[in-house]
C-alpha cells in the first residue's frame, strides 16, 4: 500500500508542486492525500486542487491559542489518515503536544545547513557571515524549530556575487531535490527516526544526515550511506 501523505504549506508551494509531478511521474510511490494550509490566499492551494488533491485551510487567526490551532490542524491532518507529514514552506510554530502526536512521522525542508541557521532571513544571515558555504536540509521535526534531526543536507558555495536573491533561488533548486528524496526514503520504509537518531537503509546518520554538495550542476553524495539516492 503506497504511502499516505498530508502537505502543509503557507504559500507559493513550490516544494509541494515537485512532489505532486514526482509522484505523477511515478518517480515517487507516495499518495498525496490531502493539502492543507494556514493561509486561504496560499498560492500553492490552487496548484493542489489543479492535481485533484483535497484542500483545507484552517486559518491560525481564527483561534485565540495557538493549542487550538494545534488541535484543529491535527484533527484536520488525522482524519487523512497520512503514515507521513510533510512540512513544504509551513510558516508556523508548533506546540509540544502537536509535535509529540507526530514524532517520527513529520519532515520539513529549511533553507540552510542546519544546525546553522535556524529560523528566518537564512540567506542574508550566511551572507552577512561570509560563509562561503550555504545549503537546504531536510530534518524530522521536534520541538525545537528547525532544530530536529536531520535526514538530508546539500550544500553550494557562496560566490562574491551572490546576493540573498540569488542564494535562495539556488538553495531553492536544492531543496526541490532533498525533500522528495527524503519522502521517497520514508515511503518506502528505509527512513527512521529511532531512540539515538535517524537510520537511512538499516545505517545510523550522523549529525548532518546524508551530505551532499553540489559540484558543478550535479550533487555528490559526501557522507551517508551509498545506497541514499536523490530522487531526480
Ligand atoms: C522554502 O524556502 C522553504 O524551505 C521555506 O519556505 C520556502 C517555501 O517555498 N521554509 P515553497 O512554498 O515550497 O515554494
Amino acid at each position: 500500500m503506497s504511502c499516505r501523505v498530508v502537505v502543509l504549506i503557507s504559500g507559493r508551494g513550490s516544494n509541494m508542486g515537485v512532489l505532486i509531478d514526482a509522484v505523477r511521474e511515478g518517480r515517487l510511490e507516495a499518495e498525496l492525500v490531502r493539502v492543507i494550509s494556514n493561509r486561504a490566499s496560499a498560492a500553492g492551494l490552487e496548484r493542489a486542487a489543479d492535481a485533484e488533491i483535497d484542500t483545507a485551510v484552517i486559518n491560525h487567526r481564527s483561534f485565540s491559542e495557538r493549542a487550538l490551532f494545534d488541535q484543529a490542524l491535527t484533527r484536520e491532518i488525522d482524519d487523512a489518515r497520512p503514515d507521513l507529514v510533510v512540512l513544504a514552506g509551513f510558516m508556523r510554530i508548533f506546540t509540544a503536544a502537536f509535535v509529540e502526536h507526530f514524532r517520527g512521522r513529520m519532515i520539513n525542508i529549511h533553507p540552510a545547513l542546519l544546525p546553522r541557521y535556524p529560523g528566518l532571513h537564512t540567506h542574508e544571515r550566511v551572507l552577512e557571515a561570509g560563509d562561503e558555504v550555504h545549503g537546504a536540509s531536510a530534518h524530522f521535526v521536534t520541538e525545537e524549530v528547525d532544530g530536529g534531526p536531520v535526514i538530508v543536507e546539500a550544500e553550494l558555495s557562496v560566490t562574491k556575487d551572490d546576493t540573498a536573491d540569488k542564494l535562495n533561488a539556488r538553495v531553492l533548486r536544492l531543496e526541490h531535490h532533498l525533500l522528495p528524496s527524503a519522502v521517497h526514503w520514508f515511503a518506502n520504509g528505509r527512513l527512521e527516526l529511532a531512540a539515538n537518531g535517524v537510520h537511512l537503509d538499516g545505517e545510523l546518520l550522523g549529525e548532518r544526515g546524508v551530505v551532499f554538495e553540489l559540484q558543478g550542476e550535479t550533487l555528490t553524495r559526501m557522507e551517508g550511506p551509498a545506497s541514499a539516492d536523490l530522487l531526480v
